[in-house]
């Protein structure tokens, strides 16, 4: 990988938030971040509304499509739907930990069979090119020494895979929900340090309570990339500064009002196609977080984004009443 394509940061998937909505979003703020579609199931991809569930904007790219499935030949199919519609990068999951995605066997119980997960990754390989990579955790249940999880990437990357994103926290597969498990048990960072070490020529990126560009450039020092994910989308500005900061861009950092204004367009695009103004007002909320206007921003929208007909004029209305930044000269 050249210092160009290199990556340094990625925004996590996340289901019902990363949406084509969200990340077209995310592109006007940073555009050399990889982004990640929410899970789709190799079900849904394969009898599904493709275009409903995969369709993206070009904007949006570079792009990984994360799937959750562990039938080879599914699989298969889908790593080339994924091909064929543009994507990136085809990411597996392993991570999941919700009793649905057990049932199915997939998602992060997998950890615990790393052999299908590679059968799973060699079936991906054969039907594209793209990088075929694996989300996956530190640790399920008892499992969760860290030997175990070098075992893991041990037998997968012996595949060919060479990306590995870590979330740093051990799923619990049963007594937490999803929600619960993102913020207990603890953090373990170290493991996936050593991970890098032990794995030099992989490439591993860390992700779990990531929330500032210190602490990204601190896990950098380590590891090959860094992967956020609510951070992200509870204070999408944290990016601004980031294709500057990490990637060398020599662009100007766009004020927070230049951002929404960029989306206007692509606004109009899609209610004027009967979209409701909410599937893509609802992420925006979150753009002015912690700045003066904030309450009256949010309350705008939720006040009118809701209204039958709404449109760009109710994000218009919302931004008027978001004081400007200072001009500096
Ligand atoms: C609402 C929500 C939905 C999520 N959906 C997915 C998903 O579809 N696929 C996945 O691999 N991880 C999913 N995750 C986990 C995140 O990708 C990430 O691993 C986790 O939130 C920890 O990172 P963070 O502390 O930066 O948020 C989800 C997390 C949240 C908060």
């Amino acid at each position: 990988m050249t210092n160009d394509q290199r990556q340094y940061l990625s925004v996590a998937p996340m289901m019902e938030r990363t949406d084509r909505h969200f990340r077209y979003f995310m592109r006007q703020i940073t555009k050399r971040s990889l982004l990640y579609t929410e899970m789709v199931t190799t079900a849904a991809i394969l009898h599904g509304d493709r275009e409903k569930l995969l369709g993206f904007s070009p904007e949006e790219k570079p792009l990984a499509l994360q799937v959750g499935g562990d039938n080879p030949n599914d699989l298969y199919t889908c790593a080339q739907i994924a091909e064929d519609m543009g994507y990136d990068e085809i990411n597996l999951n392993i991570g999941c930990p919700s009793s649905r995605v057990q049932n199915g066997n997939f998602g992060a119980c997998l950890m615990a069979q790393p052999e299908v997960v590679a059968k799973a990754v060699e079936a991906m390989q054969k039907a594209t090119d793209l990088p075929v990579t694996v989300k996956h955790r530190i640790g399920i249940d008892d499992r969760d020494s860290y030997e175990d999880m070098r075992e893991f990437v041990q037998v997968v990357s012996q595949t060919g895979c060479q990306r590995f994103s870590v979330h740093a926290r051990k799923a619990w597969l049963q007594g937490l929900s999803p929600k619960e498990n993102r913020d207990v048990p603890p953090l373990r960072y170290e493991d996936v340090y050593r991970l890098k070490q032990e794995f030099p020529n992989l490439f591993i990126e860390i992700n779990g309570g990531i929330k500032t560009l210190e602490q990204v450039r601190d896990h950098l020092q380590f590891v090959d990339s860094v992967m956020i994910g609510r951070a992200a989308y509870d204070n999408p500005y944290l990016f601004a500064t980031v294709d500057r900061d990490f990637y060398g861009e020599t662009g100007e950092v766009r004020d927070r009002h230049d951002i929404i204004e960029s989306m206007y367009p692509y606004i109009e695009y899609w209610t004027n196609r009967g979209w409701k103004l909410n599937a893509i007002a609802r992420h925006l909320l979150q753009l002015f977080s912690g700045q003066p206007g904030t309450k009256a921003w949010k309350r705008h929208i939720s006040e009118h984004g809701c209204r039958p007909g709404a449109g760009v004029e109710v994000i218009q209305g919302a931004l008027a009443k978001v004081p400007q930044p200072p001009v500096l000269v």
